[in-house]
């Protein structure tokens, strides 16, 4: 097995992987063509059968990134693939410096085992105002909230009527 970064070739695999997980809500679907835009945030794992598993690291700014679209193939779950691309992600946030790594998610376990540790979504202004706005769940949102490494002190928010704002929190 082995990570890198995922190419443009990538993104119908990477399609076909997440529609298996989003039709029961485990995973937010994901277009074709949202996944072409942003392709660059994605990470892939694989042998010499193709891809085994995906995941994405979303960059608000170097005070907080978010793991997201994180899936193997359910044949393929518990050989470690997993566990390669947290790593991969989580070192490509180091790259860039970023101080914390957020993820929503409903297994904490797994999580935990990766060393994040459960926070308020209220101390995530970015992820909050990014996608929770407009999520139909949010006053009944049955995810948990993780942070590894140090939690946000401000936050980019993108107003309309304003351009960007930096937010102390
Ligand atoms: C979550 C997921 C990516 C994990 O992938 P995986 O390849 O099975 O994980 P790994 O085999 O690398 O497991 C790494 C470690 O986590 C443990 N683990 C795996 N799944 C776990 C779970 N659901 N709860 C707790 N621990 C778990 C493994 O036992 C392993 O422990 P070890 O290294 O100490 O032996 C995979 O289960 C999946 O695709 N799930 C469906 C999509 C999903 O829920 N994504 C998360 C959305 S936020």
């Amino acid at each position: 097995m082995r990570v890198r970064k995922a190419i443009l070739p990538d993104a119908e695999g990477i399609h076909e992987l997440i529609a298996v997980y989003s039709k029961d809500g485990t995973l937010l679907p994901r277009s074709l063509a949202e996944l072409c835009e942003n392709i660059r945030d994605f990470t892939v794992v694989e042998d010499e059968t193709g891809i085994l598993g995906c995941g994405a690291l979303h960059l608000y700014g170097t005070h907080l990134a978010e793991i997201r679209s994180i899936a193997v193939w359910p044949a393929l779950k518990k050989k470690g693939a997993g566990r390669l691309l947290i790593e991969a992600l989580l070192g490509e946030a180091d790259e860039h410096h970023v101080t914390g790594v957020c993820l929503f998610t409903r297994i904490p376990d797994f999580f935990a085992h990766m060393g994040f540790k459960a926070a308020q979504r209220e101390e995530l202004p970015d992820k909050i105002y990014k996608d929770c706005m407009n999520c139909p769940r949010l006053h009944a949102c049955d995810e948990v909230a993780m942070v590894r490494g140090e939690l946000p002190h401000f936050a980019i928010l993108a107003r309309p009527e304003r351009g960007m704002v930096k937010l102390q929190i």
